[in-house]
């Protein structure tokens, strides 16, 4: 999808749809009063006979028979004017795009930043608006053959301005961040739908090196042997049972001064969990292809950082393995030694992510960072505590905390946090090794945190555990059903609101 964004007068204006806001209640902006009366006055008809509301998301498709040069028009409901705000334009935005693609429109021209012109920042206004469209218009068909079943995909998106417009370097600047952030969600998605013979660990590394060439990124590979003279004991015992090789995934952004401090972002890439020894049941267990979303975030938001070029040293760790159980597989009972020396007792194979990320976060020392933050689908006790409405949030540093809650309200990528009390770290205790790699019964979430605590150095660390949030299960306005991306729009966020302070 292309996105332009131009000035011009929208009756004129030839489009296949124009999509026009309104909100509840007695509220008529200009661009739906010089549609209607083009219209005849058809959308006050529907209004008055109650079919159209304003209600937040509701739609109306209407049919030139003339006057304007668009072929239709849509109304989308923008809900109560008080409680608009940047997720509702995100959320409206994204559903026009989906009724769109319904139709089969190729063309469509949004007036959406005239109508919300004043209540918003433009940047934002324009940003909102782009990120809606582009994620509401995702769809993952790329192991479809038959070209009947793949809806047809949107070519242009015209946010159209009225002459007048004075914000309209402003609403460019929103429109090109939204797209390029969009596209960098969009790039997690394919990566977290594509199947488990498809993403394996090596496929993952390729994307990273590939990603090199297109921005100023360095990219780095360690190979299996390497992480055996660097001790990674826990990454490669995961490793064990698949015959694909693991790859330790390093991206280095380097946009800030020498001196700067980098953020550090780890990211798991099991690429699928089987559960290994400790098998997972059949049911569902396909949807463990998805077990690299936090892998998948971390190399998006790099590839989005280099792309808005931001002035800040960034690097991403992204542990990829299979976890399968292969006769090599390791088992429960095992006991490991990490790259930091602590050792493991093994009590169940599906509790693989915290011991790649024990590496990995043990690795991320080597950086001095300002600070790390891990992102991964860790346990299933997180899709217990806040479902799909929420990440998990926990961590060492109050103002980090902060200030990842805070990108979380901004971006609609919302994280809540869970308590790090010392009294949860005798839950992972182990009688013959320095700690186990389950808490047993009640708080998962917390005691896979308090795990990866032993780990994370002296560093700020922050651990968000995106179990619930990275597969959307029923489809929301601008998250259709599948890969959500989550991550790489919280982390932009929060990397740019580092810069302001
Ligand atoms: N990848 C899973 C967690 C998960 C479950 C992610 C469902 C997304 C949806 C993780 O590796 C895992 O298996 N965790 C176990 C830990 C347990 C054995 C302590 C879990 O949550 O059941
Ligand atoms: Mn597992
Ligand atoms: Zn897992």
């Amino acid at each position: 999808m292309e996105l332009k964004v131009l000035r011009k007068n929208i009756l004129g204006h030839k489009t296949e749809c124009l999509i026009i806001g309104r909100f509840e209640g007695r509220t008529e902006n200009p661009a739906l009063k010089e549609v209607d009366a083009a219209l005849g006055g058809a959308i006050k008809c529907a209004i008055q006979a109650g079919d159209f509301k304003g209600k937040l998301n509701q739609t109306a498709l209407f049919y030139n028979s003339g006057q304007l040069s668009t072929e239709r028009v849509l109304i989308i409901g923008l809900g109560s004017r008080r409680e608009f705000c940047l997720e509702r334009l995100r959320e409206v935005s994204g559903k026009a795009v989906a009724e769109m693609k319904k139709i089969g429109a190729r063309v469509i021209s949004t007036t959406l930043p005239q109508t919300v012109e004043g209540m918003i920042d433009d940047v934002d206004i324009a940003q909102a608006i782009a990120e809606g469209c582009f994620l509401g218009a995702y769809s993952f068909d790329e192991h479809k053959t038959e070209k009947k079943d793949i809806p047809k995909e949107i070519k242009t998106l015209n946010m159209v301005l009225p002459l007048r417009y004075k914000g309209i370097k402003k609403i460019e600047e929103g429109a090109r961040r939204g797209e390029i952030i969009s596209q960098n969600v969009l790039f997690a998605r394919r990566l977290v739908s594509s199947p488990g013979n498809v993403a394996t660990p090596s496929f993952m590394a390729e994307q990273a090196i590939y990603m090199e060439k297109e921005a100023d990124i360095k990219a780095t590979v360690i190979e299996k042997e390497e992480m055996g003279k660097l001790g990674m004991g826990a990454m490669l015992a995961v490793a064990q049972g698949s015959s694909q090789s693991p790859k330790f995934i390093i991206m280095e952004y380097k946009g800030g001064k020498a001196e700067n401090k980098p953020y550090v972002i780890i990211g798991k890439a099991v690429t699928f969990d089987s559960g290994g020894i400790s098998l997972k049941p059949s049911p569902e267990m396909d949807e463990m292809k998805m077990d690299m979303s936090g892998g998948a975030a971390a190399l998006g938001t790099v590839r989005a950082a280099a792309m808005l070029k931001l002035p800040l040293n960034l690097v991403a760790l992204v542990p990829a393995t299979e976890n399968l159980p292969g006769g090599r597989a390791y088992k429960p009972g095992d006991i490991l030694k990490s790259m930091s020396g602590k050792t493991i007792e093994i009590l169940n194979t599906d509790a693989e992510g915290r011991l790649i990320m024990a590496d990995a976060l043990t690795y991320a020392e080597r950086y001095k960072p300002k600070a790390v933050i891990d992102i991964a689908t860790l346990t299933g006790a997180c899709i217990v505590a806040l479902g799909s409405n929420a990440s998990a949030l926990l961590g060492n540093n109050e103002s980090l905390k902060k200030e990842l809650l805070r990108a979380g309200d901004e971006t609609g990528e919302r994280v809540w946090e869970l308590p790090l009390w010392d009294s949860y770290k005798k839950q992972i205790k182990s009688d013959i090794a320095d700690m186990k790699n389950i808490g047993g019964k009640g708080a998962g979430t917390i005691t896979a945190a308090a795990f990866l605590d032993q780990f994370a150095g002296k560093y700020h660390w922050a651990h968000i555990d995106i179990a619930g949030t990275a597969w959307e299960k029923e489809g929301r306005p601008y998250i259709p059903k599948g890969a959500t991306g989550v991550g790489v729009r919280l982390f932009i966020k929060f990397l740019e609101n580092s810069l302001r302070v």
